[in-house]
């Protein structure tokens, strides 16, 4: 045997005394179940695992991981909140379950009741994994040019698709979505851009997981689609520390970048003027597409097989991490790769893909 490795008696030593160790703190905490890291054995990690009640009591506590190998500067750390453990797969679990507890508790929603909402894939698939559990019927808007992954996850779930015109967007489904809503009365519609239990679920999860792991934090930088991760968690951050900045990842202008939206191409989600968006904000990074999948590959370096809009997010962060001198960002990775393997984002070259980019929305 090497003598250079641990013997698997030394290993099963190592465990039981990060198990012990671990034990010991959880004597000292309230919260019940967490993650424990020994000084010791960095890499073995304990999670007492509970019997959860549902598959809806996964969401949240997601993860943070430290990249800051791939950050062009020593001084700043680049650490990726790992949203695509969610068990819908994406950061919308949480905003999904938030707009639909919010609904259930109002009345506006009932048993049995039909829901619609405009989604090119994150929010429709963490909808409808609740509707089937809650028992509504859902229809989910979709522009016509969606990798295919999303459609068959909706259709997992049992969501009615009606699909919208690729070449207008995510902003043509909206369009419908609203067209059907207000033709059809008896419909529910949560509308994701304007319904405020949206920002507020990463006011009160995201936001405070992200102060909890990382109470250093200079920058915090996620892509802008409806904006409210970037405002729920935005202004629960700038509560603890004022000094922190909120950056947005978003496209050129009239450009398609995988369904990340422009703020100059016109439309401003209303919950990003309810909750002061402008205010927010202290600046933008403008990422195109060939850099969202350069840094999505770059991304696996890490071993991270994240969405594009991670490339996206993680590209913004580095153009941040050269501007400063030193500092600690936190940027999201939405959810993993799985629903962009049929896009050839890793496989084609890499004119070929972004040439793809242009037709397909990635999320
Ligand atoms: C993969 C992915 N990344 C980023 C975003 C943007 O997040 P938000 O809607 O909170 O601005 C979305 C939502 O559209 C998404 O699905």
């Amino acid at each position: 045997m090497d003598p250079t490795l641990p013997s698997l008696a030394g290993v099963r030593r190592a465990r039981r005394d990060s198990i012990e160790l671990a034990l010991k703190r959880l004597a000292g905490t309230r919260d019940g179940p967490e993650w424990f890291p020994t000084s010791e054995f960095p890499t073995i990690q304990v999670r007492f695992m509970a019997i959860l009640p549902s598959v809806l009591d996964m969401i949240g506590n997601t993860p943070i991981v430290d990249v800051s190998q791939l950050s062009p500067n020593p001084q700043v750390r680049l650490l990726a909140k790992m949203e695509g453990q969610n068990p819908a797969g994406s950061v919308k679990d949480r905003i999904a379950l938030s707009m639909i507890t919010e609904a259930e508790e109002d009345g506006t929603i009932t048993p049995g009741c039909t829901i619609i909402e405009p989604s090119s894939g994150n929010t429709g698939i963490a909808m409808a994994m609740i509707c089937r559990i809650r028992g509504y019927h859902l229809k989910i808007v979709l522009p016509g040019n969606v990798s295919i992954e999303r459609r068959q996850l909706l259709e997992v779930y049992g969501a009615e698709i009606i699909d919208s015109p690729g070449e207008e967007g995510s902003n043509g489904a909206v369009r419908r979505a609203l067209e059907l809503a207000d033709a059809n009365p008896d419909w529910v519609f949560l509308y994701q851009y304007g319904n405020e239990a949206n920002p507020k679920a990463h006011y009160r999860t995201t936001g405070p997981e992200i102060w909890r792991d990382v109470p250093g934090i200079t920058h915090f930088v996620a892509g802008l689609g409806t904006s409210g991760t970037l405002l729920g968690v935005g202004s629960y951050l700038k509560e603890q520390n004022p000094e922190v900045k909120i950056l947005a990842v978003e496209p050129p202008s009239g450009e398609q970048v995988e369904g990340l939206r422009s703020l100059d191409d016109g439309y401003i989600p209303p919950v990003f003027e309810k909750w002061g968006g402008f205010d927010l904000l202290d600046g933008k990074s403008i990422v195109r597409p060939r850099e969202s999948l350069e840094y999505t590959r770059a991304l696996a370096d890490a071993g991270i097989f994240s969405g594009i809009s991670a490339g996206a997010a993680l590209a913004g962060a580095v153009k941040v991490a050269r501007r400063i001198e030193s500092g600690t960002i936190v940027f999201v990775v939405c959810d993993y790769g799985w629903k962009y393997l049929s896009t050839g984002a890793w496989t084609l070259d890499l004119d070929e893909a972004t040439a793809n980019a242009e037709k397909v929305i990635y999320f």
